[in-house]
């Protein structure tokens, strides 16, 4: 694998949920092939889950590991060419990247969307940008439109869970007061879509997702109807796609609860963290056996191990 930006670097979903399972059972079987090589982490936006797991999982390939935020412990990097650079971004992207890569022989990157402008953020600039003159393999941290490191170990967490052999997963659209990225949602339903589970996709008028991530999965909206009979709750905001980054609604009637749960077929629980108590999810949702959120945040590790092993291969 040269780069793991999006599902198209990948060739077999399976076999990489294979090999998060597979590094999870046994965390150090490969310490070698990381043996005198480096990864930078670069963080534009904050992080928790990220910034550790990719940490420990280079760690356990082997990897020395270097971790920046960009703009608060260097310079801020202008992408647009062409520009006079006479304001307060002191170093362009063509430069800082291709230096990176001098240093690194893997970089990450997380660098949210701006949510401003919907045609510069689905062309995932910042992370076109270091694919382009890093030189070096790029691992996606979190961009603009896709989140591939969460929604791989989803799925691997739904590979451990599942009691049959086509659940139906749902994914659905809960209350937040702030505008969030669809990155999340985006990357769930593209890498749920690479399996054959049902998929079932709930969210108020308004906040549909693209078709490019969305393509076949069932999309209701009424949340009551689609949690009926599901294997897994996926709970997640987003702000709007087709009204750009705006928040229509912050209907608490879309909030998850326990007798929405009780709908489920034993349903699980999950969301990728951080998440606002009370606000998205009742506590006695997230308290209850049903939660798997932990175990969830957990295989982060695994997911983004799987992925650094096949590019340190590659
Ligand atoms: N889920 C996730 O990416 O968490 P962080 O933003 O804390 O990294």
């Amino acid at each position: 694998m040269k780069h793991f930006i999006s599902p198209d670097d990948i060739s077999d979903v399976q076999e990489l949920i294979r090999e998060g399972l597979a590094q999870k059972e046994n965390p150090f079987k490969d310490q070698q092939l990381g043996h005198q090589k480096t990864i930078g982490l670069l963080f534009f936006n904050s992080s928790l889950r990220t910034r550790l797991s990719t940490q420990k999982a280079a760690s356990n390939l082997g990897m020395n590991v270097m971790v920046m935020n960009v703009g608060s412990d260097s310079w801020q990097l202008e992408m647009e060419d062409g520009v006079i650079m006479d304001a307060g971004k002191a170093e362009h992207i063509k430069e800082a990247a291709a230096v990176i890569g001098q240093y690194c022989d893997i970089i990450g990157v997380r660098a949210f969307a701006e949510l401003k402008d919907r045609e510069y953020d689905y062309r995932e600039v910042v992370m076109e940008k270091f694919r382009q003159y890093a030189g070096v393999p790029i691992v996606n941290l979190e961009s603009a439109t896709r989140h591939p490191c969460q929604s791989l170990a989803d799925l691997i967490t739904i590979e451990e869970l599942k009691t049959k052999a086509r659940p139906k997963v749902v994914l659905t659209w809960a209350p937040h007061f702030k505008p969030l990225p669809q990155a999340v949602a985006n990357s769930f339903a593209e890498w749920v879509n690479l399996t054959d589970y049902e998929f079932v996709i709930a969210n108020p008028e308004g906040y549909d997702l693209s078709k490019d991530f969305v393509k076949n999965a069932t999309i209701v909206h009424n949340q009551e109807e689609a949690f009926a009979g599901a294997d897994f709750i996926y709970a997640k905001n987003w702000s709007s796609y087709e009204q750009y980054g705006q928040v229509l609604t912050q209907d608490p009637a879309w909030k998850i609860t326990t007798e929405k749960m009780a709908l489920t077929d034993n349903g699980k629980f999950m969301h990728c963290l951080p998440v606002r108590r009370g606000l998205k999810v009742d506590d006695a949702v997230l308290d209850s056996p049903a939660s798997v959120v932990i175990q969830q945040a957990g295989n982060r590790v695994w997911s983004v191990q799987a992925a650094l092993k096949k590019i340190l291969e590659g």
